[in-house]
């Protein structure tokens, strides 16, 4: 048995909560120089250095989980790794390697195991890499010098409701620009959507729907999550396409699994605001998120419900949350490559 910090796994909330352990490599002179596992938890700057004048920082968020079977494993960090390399190169920074990523998440988890929830809790250990110039700069130019940091937090459910569904507003303001940075994980399209989702908490929701910046005619994403919506005769999954939402990997794994594994129907497409009332199910989905059932849209003074509202999810929902869920935890057979075992 391995040995557990004392928390109350089933109520830890999605809050930061400092485990023992972090790695850090650095970017100097031209190349990435591995720092090792630290167990200090504060950063230390030089005043003018890139991240705090320009914003220049990406980051990832992936999930470690204890299997059935009593594995530590990550859901699909190949496709995290790479989707770094790629923010990394749109925002003018030096990619951290692949391989690197992966070592250094076996690392940090492997370090921090005590801090993986059990099975059976419901929570996970949220995996948080980031990169950010820590060289100075004045002009607005990308930094020399980089900081790239994995740090990791045992987590609860996104939203309070968990698998319960939730209700969420449209937004009047945008997230992203067209042709801009929204299609890749820089911390300045989350700094862009907090006006935002203040607004929706402030009126009781619990996040936001962006539509299209361009036109407001078309659904884009929510600060944290994509959508996916299903139709009336329960035969199809649609999910909306657009070049500046984050290509999530909690989509493409969904978007699988009801095509491979549920029999059904997959449409990626430009979605419509205007056609929402026509699906019997709505769903968020993401890695903090996970698949979060959205029971009501409101839209400045109407509510747009979907299946039963607020009181409980979709059968076409509820069996892709067990699909996935089960996936990450080894109650359901994996696709090839989805599981990689840590310990
Ligand atoms: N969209 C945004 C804006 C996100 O921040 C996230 C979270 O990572 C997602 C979608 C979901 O992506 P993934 O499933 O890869 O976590
Ligand atoms: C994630 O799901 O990993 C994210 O980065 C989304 C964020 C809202 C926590």
């Amino acid at each position: 048995m391995r040995e557990l910090k004392d928390l109350d796994w089933k109520n830890l909330g999605f809050i930061y909560r400092p485990c023992d352990w972090r790695y850090v490599a650095e970017f100097k002179d031209g190349s990435w120089q591995e720092k090792g596992l630290s167990d200090d938890p504060e950063v230390r700057i030089n005043e003018c250095a890139g991240i705090l004048q320009y914003c220049q920082e990406c980051f990832e968020g992936l999930k470690a989980y204890e299997t059935v079977n009593g594995e530590i494993v990550c859901f699909r960090p190949d496709l995290n790794a790479e989707r770094m390399y790629n923010t990394a190169e749109y925002l003018c920074m030096p990619p951290f390697p692949k391989e690197k990523f992966i070592e250094a998440l076996e690392k940090t988890v492997k370090a921090n195991i005590s801090c993986v929830p059990p099975y059976g809790s419901g929570a996970s250990l949220y995996v948080r890499p980031y990169m950010f110039a820590s060289g100075p700069v004045i002009g607005v130019k990308p930094s020399e010098e980089y900081t790239f940091r994995m740090i990791v937090m045992p987590v609860g459910p996104y939203y309070k409701g968990g698998a319960k569904p939730v209700a969420i507003m449209v937004s009047d303001f945008d997230r992203a620009a067209p042709r801009g940075t929204g299609h890749v994980k820089a911390g300045l399209n989350y700094a862009m959507s907090m006006h935002a989702h203040e607004e929706a908490a402030a009126h009781g929701y619990a996040d936001n729907l962006f539509l299209d910046p361009a036109e407001r005619k078309y659904v884009e994403e929510s600060g944290g999550a994509n959508f996916y919506f299903i139709t009336e005769d329960k035969k199809k999954l649609v999910t909306p396409k657009s070049d500046s939402i984050l290509p999530s990997i909690t989509r493409r794994s969904i978007v699988y699994v009801a095509e491979h594994m549920l029999g059904l129907e997959v449409e990626e497409r430009k979605v419509e605001f205007s056609e929402l009332e026509s699906f019997s199910e709505c769903g968020m989905c993401g890695t903090a998120a996970v698949i979060s059932p959205v029971g009501v849209i409101h839209d400045h003074g109407r509510d747009i419900v979907f299946g039963k509202g607020l009181e409980e999810a979709g059968p076409v929902t509820k069996k892709l949350y067990d699909t996935l869920t089960g996936i990450q935890l080894g109650t359901v057979e994996a696709p090839e490559g989805w599981i990689y075992k840590i310990a």
